[in-house]
């Protein structure tokens, strides 16, 4: 398996060799961090309409973190495009951050066609340190397809349960990798370091599951979910694979979890079968202790 994967790679190296040629004279870099906010206001528009359930469901109960006044506070974290927006609730207060400055300007647009939110300001910056955000400042924190990309989840987790006001929420949208031994997974070996080079440092095998489950949490609800998106990249005579293929997502919030946070639970998430309804499989959630 290993050496299939290997010939598959060999051959994707070659035919994009003139990518990989940019990479090593050291051009790539600044032409994909270009390229990636042109690509990702195209990708968002279809991603979107196939996740806004999910979407919905996700982010259906940010209002009930909203802090006394009512307003609600909000940080997105590696925002892109603003892809998010719409889904949020009205009056809210958004804070945006990402390290690429060239998203702003479709951050501008998202924001003129969003008028229901209050925009705060942009910060460029990553993650892993966002000493531009003052601790305890933010009711929620929102970090979709990120987790993919940066350089320490852990890193990142610490500085979101920094800002985060006490009882705050994290909620967070992630692909990751497939379950080992199965064909998505293989695909996402084969294509993982060319895809790590043109989509600006994404990968597709990452098992962002672990750091939430290690980030200390005082609750933590997580689900594992084939997304639901039609596009589908045929292999000749094979298969199909999806290319996102599982979906972490925070539930919304049950009742009893309004009163009372519980001790950190982390339990493992069993990886599911084909059929969605299966896929549904765990169990905790995300916040911060009131
Ligand atoms: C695939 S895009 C997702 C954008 C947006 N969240 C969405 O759902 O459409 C990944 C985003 O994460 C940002 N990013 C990459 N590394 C990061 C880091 N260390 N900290 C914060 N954001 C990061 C990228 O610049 C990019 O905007």
């Amino acid at each position: 398996m290993a050496f299939a994967i290997f010939v598959l790679q060999l051959v994707i190296y070659i035919l994009l060799f003139p990518l990989y040629l940019l990479n090593f004279l050291g051009l790539w870099n600044r032409i994909c961090k270009k390229w990636f906010p042109v690509f990702l206001s195209k990708f968002t528009v279809t991603y979107n309409q196939q996740m806004a359930s999910k979407k919905r469901e996700l982010f259906g109960n940010l209002q009930e973190f909203a802090g006394p006044s009512g307003t609600l506070s909000l940080l997105e974290l590696g925002c892109g495009t603003g892809a998010n927006f719409k889904f949020y609730p009205p009056e809210c207060r958004v804070t945006c951050m990402d390290p690429n400055p060239n998203f702003e300007k479709y951050l501008v647009k998202s924001i003129a066609e969003n008028r229901h939110l209050h925009y705060e300001r942009f910060v460029v910056g990553v993650g892993e340190d966002m000493r531009q955000v003052a601790d305890g400042s933010m009711d929620a924190v929102v970090c979709t397809l990120v987790l993919c990309s940066v350089k320490s989840q852990e890193q990142i987790l610490r500085e979101v349960r920094r800002v985060l006001r006490p009882g705050g929420a994290f909620y967070f949208m992630e692909h990751v990798a497939a379950e080992q031994s199965t064909w998505n997974y293989f695909w996402q070996q084969v294509l993982d370091p060319t895809w790590h080079l043109v989509f600006d440092g994404c990968s597709l095998t990452r098992e962002s599951w672990k750091a939430l489950e290690q980030a200390g949490f005082s609750k933590l609800r997580l689900q594992h979910l084939q997304a639901p998106l039609s596009w589908v990249l045929e292999i000749p005579g094979s298969f199909g694979i999806h290319i996102l293929l599982q979906t972490h997502t925070v539930l919304p919030r049950p009742q009893h979890l309004a009163q009372n946070l519980a001790p950190p639970q982390h339990s493992s998430p069993s990886r599911g079968g084909t059929c969605p309804s299966t896929q549904w499989n765990l169990s905790t959630q995300a916040f911060t202790r009131p």
